[in-house]
């Protein structure tokens, strides 16, 4: 796609949020902070803003987005909550829970951004410039991750900046975020389901819900046909250099993604190495991991090697990514 935009950099504040609402209501593209990832911000109730949103990312047009609002009240406009939801809906948000609802008789939200689904991802998100900007503009906001599609998610301006220079309007820089994986998503059905493990650790969800949360199908991950997330394309957190999991020994050539205080054998033969948490914190390993891959994939290392990683709280989806991925790039 042409990429003749002046992409404009603004640092969060009045002037931003007023410039983010102008652009917006003309059908633009911004790119602002939340407390997951960077979203890439659209008008939900305008298809060719979301047309071009698509082009923007190099995104399939088959894969949804995720409407955001700034509380309950506005998202009820556009999906039908029963009790889980609400519960849900009061127990998180704001924050790092995606609900996966039916879609109200009006709702707002372009089939486009839907993909013709009937059904409605929504969030509200728990950042003071997204929720500013969503109370500016009044009507829900799609945002997926502002990143090239297959690429990593976003989790500072910088990187927003080196995928989508030229191809958007503007870009808020409020600092990098402080979760760093995308929001968990649950599909209200029958019973809820763990659509993506993220940012919301299972366990509390559980907590709050009395009860487990299934896991979608297997054929869910697929690249084909209608699956429950779309989005969950196998390659969908691919950087460019091929990622090695659960390594115990690093081979000559390879990067290091670590974790922990402890080392492996080879690993002083490193081309690079970052550790995501020397203290095994595993929230702090989330809101390194996409910045420290950006960072490990322009080293010229053969293979990045990434030390195992516990499956606890937000190590679910650390790992989840992680996967994804190793498999990116065959
Ligand atoms: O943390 C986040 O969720 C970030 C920030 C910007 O809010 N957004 C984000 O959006 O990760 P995106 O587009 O990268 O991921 C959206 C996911 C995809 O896996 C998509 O398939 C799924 O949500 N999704 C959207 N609508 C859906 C629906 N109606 N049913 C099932 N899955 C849906
Ligand atoms: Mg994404």
């Amino acid at each position: 796609m042409k990429s003749d935009l002046k992409t404009r950099i603004w640092p969060a504040g009045e002037a931003a949020v007023a410039a983010a609402d102008g652009c917006l209501a003309e059908g633009g593209l911004i790119a602002f902070p939340t407390e997951t990832v960077y979203g890439l911000g659209a008008d939900a109730a305008n298809a060719a803003a979301i047309a071009r949103l698509y082009r923007a990312k190099g995104r399939p047009a088959f894969n949804p987005l995720i409407a955001h609002v700034a509380d309950l009240a506005a998202a009820r406009r556009i999906a039908r909550f029963d009790t889980t939801a609400i519960r849900l809906a009061e127990a998180f948000w704001p924050g790092p829970l995606t609900l996966v609802l039916p879609k109200s008789e009006n709702c707002a939200v372009a089939d486009l951004a839907t993909a013709g689904l009937d059904t409605v991802a929504i969030r509200v998100p728990a950042h003071p410039v997204a929720l500013a900007i969503l109370r500016a503009f009044g009507g829900p906001v799609v945002a997926p991750s502002a990143n090239l599609s297959g690429h990593v998610s976003p989790t500072t301006a910088a990187h927003v900046h080196s995928d989508l220079a030229g191809r958007i309007d503007l870009i808020v820089d409020g600092g990098p975020v402080a979760v760093g994986v995308e929001s968990s998503i649950v599909g209200c059905f029958d019973s809820p389901i763990l659509l993506r493990p993220g940012g919301l650790p299972r366990g509390e969800i559980e907590r709050v819900l009395g009860r487990a949360l299934l896991a979608p199908p297997e054929d869910a991950d697929q690249d084909s046909g209608q699956p429950l997330a779309p989005g969950m394309l196998a390659s969908h957190y691919a950087p460019r250099t091929q990622v090695r999991l659960n390594a115990d020994r690093i081979e000559p050539g390879e990067a290091v993604l670590a974790f922990g205080p402890g080392t492996l054998p080879g690993m002083e033969c490193a081309v690079a190495i970052m550790n995501l948490s020397p203290r095994s914190n595993v929230d702090e390993a989330a809101a390194n991991l996409f910045g420290y891959l950006r960072a490990l994939d322009v080293k010229g290392a053969r293979a990045i090697a990434v030390m195992p990683i516990p499956h606890h709280g937000l190590g679910e989806a650390i790992n989840d990514r992680l996967r994804r991925a190793a498999v990116g790039r065959e």
